[in-house]
């Protein structure tokens, strides 16, 4: 290490050695929120910061906003005197480490939304006093911690008259990427090798010595910018590779071939291939999203990312795919869509979560209702259709019952929860439009036609 021990430094890094440092969390949702019980879990204290006060009143009283997460976790949570939660950001001035997972989504042109990053480092910056490390984990381009964050909290600290800081002397900054992967049961928050990048070696060093006690490994990297890049290159690997199977999905389909199959026969090969599955499009937080950001800042560079764009479209493509597929099938049974009744199968966009942010479920409902079906939909993890973004429908999941079933002219599967009976939808249903080869799983006696999309 050349970079020399500063007081701040050498006092933090005591602190953080003895536990006795506090952390702050800024942002207490799918990331922020298994982060606060890792480190805890490690014996750090914990501070949580969130705008919004039904979830700070939810960890009081020990309740999981996250159902995936386990209320085990939270009750946790709420019975330690270590672990205390806020939206008192006048209190950022406490914790010697701020962690910050604030959402990073795009904007109508699938721009860059940086409002809530800059607005939390305008926080801190009003805050800010010396001997503090702040890491960003928010998934953003390369560049984004020293080009908008950093310069956003100085300027907030001077500002408000906390004074001028030097990054590496005074204060201490990091990018550490989140890999959460929600409702994902081999892999969690501690053991998921974690990437540390600083903007200089005693940030990385510092941030670090805090991700060890919470996470078994912890990789540091030679800067946050390469730390942000390699997150943005895991999420571009998956949203191509997914673009690719759906393209294959649909040529292979029009071949009469059994994509699924053909994936599985691949995997055998023990080297040199990774399967990769179709589905009806994008969601979540992530894949859809956080490519484009790079897009956005390649411009910049007077570089263009074709792979990415491509990807983007033939993903986007998908629920209207499988609309079409779902209308063919349909007509095969002499029925048109208008007038149907079609349930769709999961509404969240992925399995054994709740979140439904970025659903393929919303626009392929919209869609089927748009050509005058009657669309319906179940989810035992989604009760009832919430608030989005760009989409509106006042529903309540159905049951999965014999009378629902055999009423239904189509049933659409859209996401797999364990929990779904998938048994009931085989033996009463009458079609079956599966894009998650869902009913490949249902053990024999199937009644009804499965159309694969
Ligand atoms: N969800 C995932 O699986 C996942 C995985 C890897 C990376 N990420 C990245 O992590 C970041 C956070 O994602 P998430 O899924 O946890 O989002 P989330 O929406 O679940 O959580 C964000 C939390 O921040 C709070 N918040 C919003 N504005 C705030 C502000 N100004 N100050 C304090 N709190 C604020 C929200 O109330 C919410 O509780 C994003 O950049 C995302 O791309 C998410």
């Amino acid at each position: 290490m050349t970079q020399t021990m500063t007081n701040h430094a050498g006092e933090l890094k005591d602190k953080i050695a003895s536990k006795t440092a506090l952390v702050g969390i800024v942002g207490l949702g799918y990331v922020g929120l298994p982060l606060a019980d890792a480190l805890h879990v490690g014996g750090m204290r914990v501070l949580g910061f969130d705008v919004d006060q039904k979830k700070i009143e939810f960890l009081e009283r020990g309740e999981n906003y996250l159902k995936h997460l386990g209320a085990g976790m939270t009750t946790r949570l709420s019975e330690s005197d270590k672990f205390e939660a806020t939206v008192d950001f006048a209190r950022l001035n406490e914790p010697d480490i701020i962690l910050v997972c604030v959402p990073t989504p795009v904007g109508p042109h699938l721009e860059p939304d940086l409002t809530y990053v800059i607005k939390t480092a305008e926080a801190i910056g009003n805050r800010l006093r010396a001997g503090q490390l702040v890491v960003l984990e928010s998934t953003t381009y390369p560049g984004t911690t020293r080009g908008d964050f950093i310069p956003a909290m100085l300027e907030a600290a001077e500002k408000s008259g906390r004074g001028t800081f030097e990054v590496g002397k005074d204060v201490f900054v990091a990018f550490s990427p989140e890999r959460e992967d929600p409702g994902r049961k081999s892999h969690t928050t501690t053991t998921i090798p974690k990437l540390v990048g600083g903007v200089d070696e005693l940030s990385t060093e510092l941030a670090c010595d805090v991700y060890r006690h919470g996470v078994t490994e912890v990789v540091p990297v030679s800067s946050a910018d390469v730390a942000e890049a390699a997150k943005i290159l895991e999420n571009v690997f998956r949203a191509i590779n997914i673009a690719m199977v759906n393209e294959l999905k649909v040529v292979f389909d029009a071949m009469g071939i059994d994509v699924w199959e053909v994936i599985k026969a691949a995997s055998t090969k023990p080297f040199g291939f990774m399967p990769f599955y179709p589905g009806p499009g994008l969601g979540g937080h992530c894949i859809p999203i956080d490519p484009f950001y790079l897009t956005w800042k390649a411009r910049e560079h007077g570089r263009v990312t074709r792979f990415i764009e491509l990807a983007g479209e033939i993903n986007r493509g998908m629920p209207e795919w499988v609309v079409e597929k779902t209308a063919e099938a349909l007509n095969d049974d002499t029925k048109s869509v208008k007038g149907s009744n079609i349930i769709v199968v999961g509404l969240a966009y992925k399995p054994n979560v709740d979140d439904t942010r970025e659903t393929p479920a919303a626009e392929i409902i919209e869609l089927l209702a748009e050509r005058g079906a009657n669309v319906s939909y179940h989810d035992p993890l989604v009760p009832t259709f919430p608030e989005m973004r760009n989409y509106s429908f006042s529903m309540d999941s159905v049951p999965l019952d014999e009378p629902t079933l055999t009423n239904a002219d189509c049933v659409l599967i859209v996401t797999d929860h364990d929990v779904t009976d998938w048994q009931a939808i085989g033996r009463h249903a009458g079609l079956v439009v599966d894009t998650r080869n869902a009913m490949s799983k249902v053990p024999g006696g199937v009644r009804a036609r499965i159309v694969k999309a």
